[in-house]
């Protein structure tokens, strides 16, 4: 299992018949260390404004921030394949900005994809960065950067209407070169229904079980914000409780002067030379 998964093979797995991709987000080494040998595709999404920075929305990430979180989780990835999310304006105002952009998030945070989000629109944009050699997933329906302009994180294609454009907006991103769609927050039969007309796999994450794989925010999976459990997540274990117990604990110990106990402590005057290791991990 610890070959690396290439695009090409996300791109396949649809038509090569077998489970659902599995994805989460990651921003940091060490739980993409964790992770890396249990899912198929790893997102540094600019979630990351919200659920690491404590920002209300994710309009404020930077460029640079998600290259410096790219890179921490490239170098733990042996397995999984690396999509880097493109945040708000890095992409919108033109493809050559967005060439320049998702150039460096290959170039210098060790991303395989980036993902940026929009319909039929950003068909030319996806088209330049593909020509270029930089695979693209999309993303639709609740879109978080456009936000303001959804009046809020609220589901999309309820409406007739609103479904026929989706199901417009993937065909014209698969013909323009993506090679995965997320999608966000739409009703499960418009997915379903998506996801039987494009040949490119849909990775649903709010959008029911009739995609080709799901997605889930990496805090939403293990429970680490109790004030936010949203409808479309479930919480695969309690780590709010558990961090807070352990914490708990820890101080409890050092108040009472229980921690360090004498097997965390060092003694005497040891030299390297008697022996003694250097490195006091050790
Ligand atoms: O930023 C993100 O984490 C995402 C996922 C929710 C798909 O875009």
């Amino acid at each position: 299992m610890s070959r690396k998964l290439t695009t090409l093979e996300i791109r396949n797995a649809k038509s090569a018949g077998g489970p659902p991709l599995v994805a989460v987000t990651a921003y940091d080494y060490s739980l993409a260390r964790l992770v890396d040998e249990l899912v198929e595709i790893v997102l540094v999404g600019d979630s990351l404004g919200m659920v690491v920075q404590g920002h209300a929305n994710t309009l404020s990430v930077t460029m640079d921030e998600i290259v410096y979180h790219t890179r921490a989780v490239a170098r733990a990835l042996r397995h999984a394949h690396l999509v880097a999310d493109m945040p708000f304006l890095s992409y919108q105002a033109c493809a050559e900005d967005a060439l320049r952009n998702a150039g460096r998030l290959l170039a210098e945070g060790g991303a395989e994809a980036v993902k940026i989000e929009g319909g039929s629109h950003l068909a030319p944009t996806i088209e330049r960065l593909c020509t270029a050699g930089i695979p693209v997933m999309g993303h639709l329906g609740l879109t978080p950067q456009s936000v303001h302009a959804m009046g809020g994180f609220r589901i999309q294609g309820r409406s007739e209407a609103a479904q026929e454009k989706l199901l417009e907006d993937a065909l014209a991103l698969e013909r323009a070169g993506a090679y995965a769609i997320v999608l966000e927050g739409i009703p499960a039969e418009a997915a379903r229904r998506i996801s039987g007309r494009i040949g490119i796999p849909t990775i649903g994450i709010g959008a029911g079980a009739g995609c080709d794989g799901q997605i889930l925010v990496m805090h939403d999976l293990l429970g680490l914000n109790p004030d936010f459990r949203p409808k479309f997540a479930r919480a695969y274990a309690d780590l709010a409780g558990t961090v807070r117990e352990a914490v708990g604990r820890y101080a409890a110990d050092v108040r009472a002067r229980n921690f360090p106990a004498l097997e965390h402590s060092f003694s005497g005057v040891a030299t390297p030379e008697a022996g003694a290791s250097k490195d006091p991990r050790e």
